[in-house]
């Protein structure tokens, strides 16, 4: 069984996050089995390590996205991830020093919070992107009513 399962509904359709987001998914299941098949502390403390700078590279680009964009919630985000970051160096810290209910602690909340911002939070500024992209489309295509593509002419296309 896979402890965090990628589900195409999560998909937000822009490209590059979409793809970040399944190497976050990807990294949390090795975090996973790492505990699971009881792997050297020295290893899981590498996979954690590499996943949470690699969640703040990913944070970093979805920030940018939001800004390049305009994204009127990005503020709200914003303030979503920092609590995460607030949180997660609570918990890797309290790994650190050794406990070891720290390390499965830590991948349920790393699974729990990342599902639930992805399909939702995430999964918004998706949405607002691909009206973005449907507005441009339109505007488009209203300046200029002739070209081959418009909705608006009833030229048939010639290949
Ligand atoms: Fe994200
Ligand atoms: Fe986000």
């Amino acid at each position: 069984m896979v402890f965090f399962e990628w589900k195409e509904q999560y998909e937000l359709g822009i490209p590059h996050i979409d793809l970040q987001h399944t190497m976050i998914v990807n990294m949390i299941n090795e975090l996973y089995m790492s505990l699971e098949t009881r792997e050297e502390e020295d290893t899981t403390s590498k996979i954690l390590e590499k996943l949470l700078y690699y969640v703040e590279d990913h944070f970093a680009s979805e920030e940018a996205a939001m800004r390049e964009n305009n994204y009127p919630h990005q503020d709200a985000h914003l303030a979503a991830h920092d609590a995460f970051r607030v949180k997660v160096t609570r918990l890797h810290h309290t790994h650190r020093t050794g406990e070891k209910i720290a390390g499965y602690e830590l991948s349920e909340f790393l699974k729990d919070w990342l599902l639930e911002h992805i399909a939702q939070v995430d999964k918004a500024f998706g949405v607002f992107v691909s009206q973005l992209s449907e507005k441009a489309k339109e505007s488009f295509f209203r300046q200029n009513p002739d070209h081959p593509l418009s909705k608006n002419t009833e030229a048939p296309l010639v290949f």
